[in-house]
């Protein structure tokens, strides 16, 4: 009897870990293209090209591949993150994991390279 209690008790604790599992994985994808409708399509625009608002502010035009080239990846985080003249710092409302997702969707906005 107190064998199958034993039992029970393991198989509770694994299911548990497990299901803490799964929803940890599921919590971590990130929703890069609601973040930038939320947080960046005020001044950004939907396709990147800056809207009335952020081209009065100076923003870069996303579908530029020379601008593109011109920034990195730890670039844009560090801007994102700390902000940038009239861009504001994004540090107290998005986490570190959802600002590089962000900066992937930002790289998807890229034109499509023409060889
Ligand atoms: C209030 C308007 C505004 C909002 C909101 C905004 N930006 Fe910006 N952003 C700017 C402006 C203005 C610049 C140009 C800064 C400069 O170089 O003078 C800029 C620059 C940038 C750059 C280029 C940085 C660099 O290093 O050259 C990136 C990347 C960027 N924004 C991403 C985002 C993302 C992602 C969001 C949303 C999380 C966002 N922005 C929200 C105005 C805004």
């Amino acid at each position: 009897m107190k064998k199958i209690f034993l039992y029970g008790l393991v198989v509770t604790l694994f299911l548990s870990i497990l299901q803490f599992n799964l929803s940890t994985a599921l919590g971590a994808k990130i929703n890069y293209k609601k973040i930038f409708e939320n947080e960046c399509e005020k001044c950004h625009g939907k396709d990147g090209k800056g809207t009335k608002r952020g081209k009065k502010l100076g923003v870069p035009n996303f579908n530029d591949g020379e601008w593109q080239d011109s920034v990195t990846d730890e670039q844009m985080i560090n801007s994102i993150t700390n902000g940038k003249k009239k861009m504001p710092a994004q540090k107290h409302k998005l986490s570190p994991e959802e600002i590089k997702a962000v900066v992937k969707f930002v790289r998807i906005l890229a034109p499509k390279k023409r060889r």
